[in-house]
């Protein structure tokens, strides 16, 4: 008798790599993420340590991550700051460390996101708020991870095992917490009422279903990454929201393709970067946020007018965006508040798409590590 399927081949269902088999993961591990913590209609986290006087108590937040995880943070400091309307900082925990932070036991929550649990750096910011006697919340995929157990509350994301390098479904449950977050300390604080605290649950509570259609531009990003497949360098731009999704998109594409790409907020183009703007040059346009439109669609013209083709990223419906180009991805409609959970699919099936063209190792890509437990 010999086998003809290996161990790896059964785990990745049938799809070439795990990577992609993780992308489609991504609307059941957010149901799987969002509804436990759903109890009629409202954040419910049931954390002891995190009652709601203590939540009250908070007058500004820390979020401190590495790679991906901080880009998940990039929303939902965006997400925070909408709703609740206190100070939110993003921290690359490998900086934070090492810049002696002002930090109030009183007033201050720094939140910890990792998937690991294990990265040295996130650790380690999280033993230096600890040791300053502020309150630690870890948002952690691994039950049992060395930061899910030192910190003063964890919030698990409920992903599954991630095996491919580049963290797709790890990303979106995360940005999926954060908003939820926000949700509950928005409503605590009374900074929204009962009614709309219910209607942006119900919101965020579709997102998984509307992540399954977006999952349906699989052949539109393939198709389009065979049009990019060879440049050299590819830049990202978005404003706002739109922006902080962008960093995640180029990150995911240079990691695993190989491709040198940035993501710029598309306002500061002309301090600098429009210099490098070519008919070499493609440029992939995040546009959702429809208080930005006007301006996107000015800077979206001034990188086409220097030659750039420009692969715009927009939600259904929007006229004036798709007469720009020819190589356009619609996203169905949502909240422009949670596009950022819809948004990021067609980036990670684009950097998929581009790397298995280019022959690249999608699920190792070279010298990277899936955890990072050394300086
Ligand atoms: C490594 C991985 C990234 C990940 C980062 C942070 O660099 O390659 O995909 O985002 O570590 O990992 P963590 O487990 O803390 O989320």
């Amino acid at each position: 008798f010999t086998a003809t399927w290996d161990i790896e081949a059964a785990e990745k269902g049938g799809y070439p790599h795990f990577m992609l088999k993780e992308i489609h993961e991504q609307p059941k591990a957010l149901v799987n993420t969002l509804s436990p913590r759903m109890v009629d209609g409202i954040p419910d986290f049931g954390i002891k340590a995190l009652s709601d006087d203590i939540l009250k108590s908070f007058k500004r937040i820390y979020i401190v991550a590495c790679g991906t995880a901080m880009h998940a943070g990039m929303v939902g400091k965006a997400a925070i700051e909408h709703l609740v309307r206190i100070p939110v900082e993003v921290d690359v925990a490998s900086e934070f460390r090492y810049r002696n932070p002002i930090l109030s036991k009183e007033d201050d929550l720094v939140i910890i996101i990792s998937q690991s649990g294990e990265t040295a750096d996130t650790l380690a910011a999280l033993r230096l708020a600890k040791d300053q006697g502020v309150h630690t919340l870890a948002i952690v995929n691994v039950v049992g991870s060395s930061i899910a157990r030192e910190a003063n509350s964890v919030l698990y994301t409920w992903a599954g095992p991630e095996i491919a390098v580049a963290s797709t479904k790890a990303y979106s449950v995360q940005v999926a917490m954060m908003y939820l977050f926000a949700i509950q300390l928005a409503h605590v604080k009374e900074m929204i009422s009962v009614d709309q605290t219910k209607i942006l649950c119900a919101e965020l509570m579709e997102i998984p279903q509307l992540v399954e259609r977006v999952l349906e531009t699989a052949d539109n990003c393939q198709f389009y990454a065979s049009k990019f497949q060879n440049a050299h360098d590819i830049f990202f731009i978005g404003r706002g929201l739109d922006y902080a999704l962008s960093l995640e998109g180029s990150l995911k594409l240079k990691e695993i393709s190989y491709i040198h790409s940035d993501a710029h907020p598309a306002g500061e183009l002309k301090h600098g970067t429009i210099s490098l703007i070519t008919e070499e040059m493609p440029v992939i346009a995040v546009a959702t946020q429809t208080a930005l439109m006007e301006k996107m669609v000015s800077n979206i013209k001034e990188v086409i007018t220097r030659g750039a083709k420009v692969l715009l990223l927009c939600k259904t419906g929007q006229d004036e965006m798709d007469q720009l180009t020819d190589y356009v991805i619609e996203l169905p409609k949502c909240n422009d508040f949670f596009t950022p959970l819809l948004a990021v699919v067609p980036l990670q099936l684009f950097a998929y798409y581009t790397a298995v063209l280019r022959g690249c190792d999608v699920d190792k890509p070279r010298n990277l590590a899936k955890s990072v437990t050394v300086e």
